[in-house]
């Protein structure tokens, strides 16, 4: 349980995507200039009680096919609003086999440390060469946490675009605050 873990929240995966058409996003010129995610304000998505704790935004994020995402931590972690250590990611698209999420960390568990990129939003990883595996995990139906600050990589071997909602927890929200509320929620099973 340190990097994913897979949540009992019922969501309607057809409003997703409906929401996610509905912006017309140019995946052609996002793939040229390597912009996977953007921010929409959340309109009729509604999850219940959670919402208490997440951000008022929801990020699609759209991984191209045959495209790689390499090793990084999301958020660029300088400022409050700019900064967030888990979200819940739903798939929504052609989440299979073929679309994976690796997770890395250094072989004695040492804190990560950062390289802060406010203009686009990430953080690169410093010594990022000697970090190695640690989990793979596959999107299919279930949402997830996702610890964001934690250095990850995503590849697409398929020749689909994948898509995701990701709804973040407010920053004030630990990885550890956010396993407990969904325990309270009883979306973790115990
Ligand atoms: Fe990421």
């Amino acid at each position: 349980m340190k990097y994913i873990v897979e949540l009992n929240l019922d969501y309607d995966k057809n409003q997703f995507l409906e929401f996610i058409n509905r912006k017309n996003l140019n995946y052609d010129a996002m793939a040229e200039k390597k912009k996977w995610h953007n921010n929409f304000e959340i309109e009729e998505l509604d999850l219940g009680p959670i919402m208490n704790y997440l951000k008022d935004v929801v990020l699609i994020l759209s991984l191209f096919p045959k495209y790689q995402i390499p090793i990084h931590a999301d958020g660029a972690g300088t400022r409050l609003d700019n900064t967030y250590n888990v979200s819940i990611n739903f798939p929504v698209k052609n989440c299979t086999e073929e679309t994976k999420t690796h997770f890395w960390d250094f072989e004695d568990n040492r804190p990560i440390k950062y390289i802060h990129h406010e203009n686009i939003g990430t953080r690169e990883i410093i010594d990022k060469d000697q970090l190695v595996l640690k989990q793979t995990y596959i999107f299919k139906d279930k949402p997830a946490l996702f610890r964001n600050e934690y250095p990850h990589s995503v590849e697409n071997d398929c020749n689909d675009l994948r898509l995701m909602l990701s709804w973040r927890f407010k920053p004030e929200y630990s990885w550890n605050d956010a396993i407990k509320i969904c325990k309270d929620l009883n979306y973790i099973n115990d």
